[in-house]
């Protein structure tokens, strides 16, 4: 049946006249920001309906406290630096390796001072002894961090050819555990792979592209992951990544966990030191995140 709001004819036409015929801007403001929305559509969130109108309003108050938030929070922040432009795809560059970072072509891929972050995240992989995969070997934080709460199986997807053998001498003390590298990217490599009981992504940009599409324009980085990590978990099964979320999760972020994922838990892990001129983060917390699969079919 169609919907007289939406579709034309006769129906559409009565909404039309009983919506303002043209609408003022909404304008929510205060405390230093002023945020003004004009609707170049006069049916945009359906304005003859209350609820369209209260969700309209409430995304505005919504949009006006996070940034008053995020001003908060700049004005605590580290200086931080500059990131360099990658020259060329990161696997072609050597990796810089010791035991405060792994810089690659100038980029800070990792950085010793997660370690409390990470081993939060490695908690999550490892809670039920399973079967883990993780995305990125980096400098082996997570992966050291589920070594020692134990795994049925451990692995790990790694693409730098250096950091690659970095692993190899990791794995050298792990001599009696399931532990098992899979050379490449995981867009090439996951295909192959089966099902298993917990997923960390913790990969960085490989390029220039990879950086702007996923982790500047993107609602979290790991977002193109959501899908591939859905596919891989048992049923019941848990994914957690680095989340590049502060201290709450942004409602788009939120929504797209959602479309894969049936259940969400968060918690914030606080008194983190980045270094001063860190390029990738300036505040001292993190948001963890941990989305499960439903534990049924439906
Ligand atoms: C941030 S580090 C991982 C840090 C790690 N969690 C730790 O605790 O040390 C990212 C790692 O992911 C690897 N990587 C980046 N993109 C990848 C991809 N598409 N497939 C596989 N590995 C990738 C990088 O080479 C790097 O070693």
């Amino acid at each position: 049946m169609s919907d007289p709001q939406t579709k034309p004819g006769p129906g559409r036409l009565s909404s039309i006249l009983r919506a303002p015929s043209r609408r003022e801007p909404l304008i929510v403001e205060g405390s230093g920001a002023k945020i003004t929305v004009e609707l170049g559509d006069d049916l945009f969130c359906k304005p003859d309906r209350g609820y369209g109108e209260y969700v309209a309003r409430r995304t505005m108050r919504e949009f006006h406290a996070d940034l008053l938030h995020a001003n908060d929070i700049a004005q605590t922040s580290l200086p931080g630096s500059m990131r360099k432009i990658m020259s060329s795809e990161l696997i072609e560059q050597p990796e810089h390796y010791d035991d405060a970072e792994l810089v690659i072509d100038g980029q800070q891929v990792m950085q010793a001072w997660e370690h409390p972050y990470m081993a939060k995240l490695a908690e999550i992989a490892a809670a039920g002894r399973g079967d883990i995969l993780e995305i990125g070997f980096g400098m082996g934080i997570s992966a050291s961090a589920i070594q020692d709460l134990g795994a049925r199986s451990h692995t790990i997807i790694e693409c730098h050819p250096d950091v690659q053998r970095r692993f190899a001498a990791w794995r050298l003390q792990y001599h009696d555990r399931d532990i098992e590298l899979i050379e490449g990217r995981w867009q090439d490599r996951l295909d192959e792979l089966g099902q298993y009981d917990a997923i960390l992504f913790d990969a960085y940009p490989l390029n220039e592209r990879e950086w702007n599409e996923h982790y500047v324009n993107d609602v979290t980085y790991a977002r193109h992951f959501f899908e591939m990590a859905a596919k891989h978990l048992r049923k019941g099964g848990v994914f957690t990544y680095y989340s590049n979320e502060v201290d709450s999760m942004g409602r788009a972020h939120q929504r797209a966990l959602f479309e894969w994922f049936e259940e969400i838990t968060v918690s914030v892990i606080r008194g983190l030191n980045p270094p001063d001129d860190c390029h990738y983060w300036q505040t001292n917390s993190f948001l963890v995140i941990s989305a499960r699969m439903s534990r049924t079919d439906n």
